[in-house]
């Protein structure tokens, strides 16, 4: 994800601001900026890749005197999420003047219906950024006075940002805001740091100011003067931030997997907004790019992928053929190009691949487009190798997944096949009411996965019971079975127990000869069709001595009695209850890991992107 870093102060300014962006590499970007003021006029460096490579660009092509003379300024680094990781593209943008640089990390959803109001007033555009747009909102807004530039910019925008603006008018002030994504700022002594997370800011002070959705801050060297849009000046405390960079890296944290967890309310929330139509019961997935007409003429949909991508798959296959009514196949990329399947031009394939990079769904990716397939991706990484060679897809918007496990990837993956699936269903047999049900259903997965989220400590508890085990199984039907792949496969990557998932009622051909006295079995049986034989499947483990964990809907009590320990959440539609389902089984596989102390974050033998066959 983004990352934002302003200072106002004594010291020169372009040296602060690159440490400020080294200490926000973790966060994973692509392209990086800076812009300070030198001699009233706004001076911006700029370039793909790493905070290195922006270091060496502007060592080398600005004069020495700036690095001690340039007090203020801005930076950025840039996760691409419009337009691929190009110079142009890159952070800051300028308004049509060139006096006022802007940062921005968030979405600007309406930035189309804005460019083209802006280009009709005479406005040019170099990058295809939404940000760009609002730089230039701000300087059509702007009569003289910054701040209120930036506030009624602000007020035609719509969607999340975290911001900070520079004017070459005003070198003595930054502007900063936020909706929807964070901004702190530092106030040291002398100097003020602004910055996205507090790890820009701990080499300077502890004392920080966290701005609230809506606020917006005039920074100086020795103040910190905070407003609503409306300039209603309102009250935030200076707070102490006591904890290190890396505790801070991690937003607190113990490990990347756990933040990436916690964080998945936030993603999801990013992978689902502004995609959901409610008057017409649809999704719009523009990137796709196919007409109504295409999608009605389509046989079949064939899902490619490899890992946790792999099992987001099979939980589309379920929603392609329940949602959609069309034939659904899924297969693992890696076979896919060597069994030189029967595709043709009414086949649709659906790469997923969270990198963008697996070396086998890529060369799937290849022979699919050969055999003449509508090929599209599903990727999270920005103008990723998959992402281009398909030229049409879906993004997740998940933000940079660190933990080499896969965790919010997955959730937003399925988020996104159960909107692709509600697309193609209203060109086939959904009525309009049944899918503005499903959309109203999708758009509530946020907040389903922040009360399972909430239930962290619970399920440790449950956890430290089971992190001695040496096998696990977990079971599950329909929908539930590939989050039963999944579960097993959080468990085994970081933590190293054996542990298989099972379609429920398949254990009992073979792998029930495996349970023992303990033997954990995991059993996913929510409220949704098939709970029933679940929960014979679940004696029958019982019977043999396996003690049971139940993932079990809220107040499901007569289930949670055939279980040793419960963990319950939220009732939902069978196909959406898979996402809060999955993230109790990804706490369950973190505490667990973290109970035998491994390693997290780096499993052993596993990367993060498989770029070999
Ligand atoms: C590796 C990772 C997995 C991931 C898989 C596919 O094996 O360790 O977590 O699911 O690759 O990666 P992709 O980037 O294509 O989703």
């Amino acid at each position: 994800m983004c990352g934002i870093v302003g200072y106002i102060g004594k010291a020169g300014a372009p040296a602060v601001l690159i440490n400020g962006l080294k200490r926000l590499e973790y966060r994973g970007y692509d392209s990086a900026g800076l812009a300070v003021i030198d001699d009233e006029r706004v001076v911006v460096a700029k370039s793909p890749g790493k905070v290195a490579a922006l270091s060496d660009r502007a060592r080398s092509e600005w004069p020495e005197e700036r690095f001690e003379t340039c007090t203020s300024g801005i930076a950025h680094t840039r996760w691409a999420t419009h337009g691929p990781p190009t110079e142009a593209n890159a952070h800051p943008h300028l308004d049509g003047s060139g006096d006022i640089a802007l940062v921005h990390n968030g979405i600007i959803e309406n930035y189309r219906a804005l460019r083209a109001r802006l280009e009709g007033k005479g406005h040019h555009f170099e990058s295809d950024t939404d940000t760009e747009v609002l730089a230039h909102l701000i300087g059509e807004c702007d009569k003289g006075d910054l701040f209120q530039a930036v506030c009624d910019a602000l007020h035609q925008v719509e969607g999340t940002f975290g911001i900070a603006v520079l004017c070459s008018r005003e070198p003595e002030r930054v502007i900063t805001a936020r909706r929807g994504s964070p901004i702190v700022i530092g106030v040291g002594d002398g100097e003020s740091i602004i910055a996205s997370d507090a790890s820009a800011i701990l080499a300077h002070t502890q004392r920080v100011i966290y701005l609230d959705d809506n606020d917006i801050a005039i920074v100086t060297a020795d103040s910190v003067e905070v407003r609503d849009l409306n300039n209603i000046p309102v009250t935030r405390e200076i707070a102490e931030l006591g904890f290190d960079a890396e505790a801070a890296e991690k937003g607190g944290y113990e490990h990347f997997m756990l933040k990436e967890i916690h964080e998945q309310p936030e993603c999801l929330a990013n992978a689902i907004r502004g995609r959901l139509d409610f008057d017409l019961g649809t999704a719009v997935l523009s990137g796709m790019g196919t007409s109504p007409r295409e999608l009605a003429e389509l046989d079949r949909v064939v899902i490619v992928g490899c890992g946790t991508s792999l099992h987001a798959g099979l939980v589309g296959e379920y929603a392609f053929e329940d949602l959609a009514d069309i034939h659904a196949e899924v297969e693992q990329a890696a076979e896919f190009r060597y069994r030189n399947p029967i595709i043709g031009s009414r086949d649709m394939v659906i790469s997923i691949s969270q990198s963008g990079e697996t070396a086998d769904t890529l060369a799937a990716v290849r022979e699919a487009v050969q055999k003449g397939a509508f090929v599209m991706s599903l990727c999270n990484v920005v103008g990723s190798t998959i992402a281009r060679e398909t030229g049409r897809g879906v993004y997740l918007h998940a933000g940079p997944e660190i933990s080499v496990a896969s965790t919010k990837a997955f959730t937003c993956q399925v988020a996104v096949l159960l909107m692709m699936a509600l697309k193609l269903g209203r060109g086939r047999r959904f009525s309009r009411e049944q899918g503005m049900r499903l959309a109203r259903e999708i758009e509530t997965i946020p907040e389903l996965v922040e009360r399972v989220v909430a239930q962290s400590e619970k399920i440790r508890k449950i956890a430290a019971d089971y992190a001695d085990a040496e096998h696990a199984f977990f079971i599950g039907r329909g929908p539930m079975y590939p989050v039963a792949l999944e579960g097993a496969l959080k468990l085994k990557e970081i933590s190293y127990i054996h542990a298989e998932g099972y379609h429920a009622a398949e254990l009992k051909h073979g792998p029930i000869a495996l349970l023992e006295q303990g033997t954990p079995v995991i059993a996913l049986a929510c409220d949704i069709p098939g709970r029933d034989k679940t929960l014979g499947n679940v004696e029958e483990c019982r019977a043999r001595g396996a003690r049971i964990v139940g993932i079990v809907s809220e107040g499901d009590f007569e289930v949670a009695e055939c279980m040793d320990d419960a963990i319950y959440i939220p009732r939902c539609h069978p196909l959406v209850a898979t996402i809060p389902t999955v993230v109790a089984l990804q706490l369950f596989a973190y505490h667990i890991a973290n109970i035998r102390g491994c390693e997290i974050d780096q499993p052993r033998n596993l990367a993060k992107s498989v770029t070999v066959e």
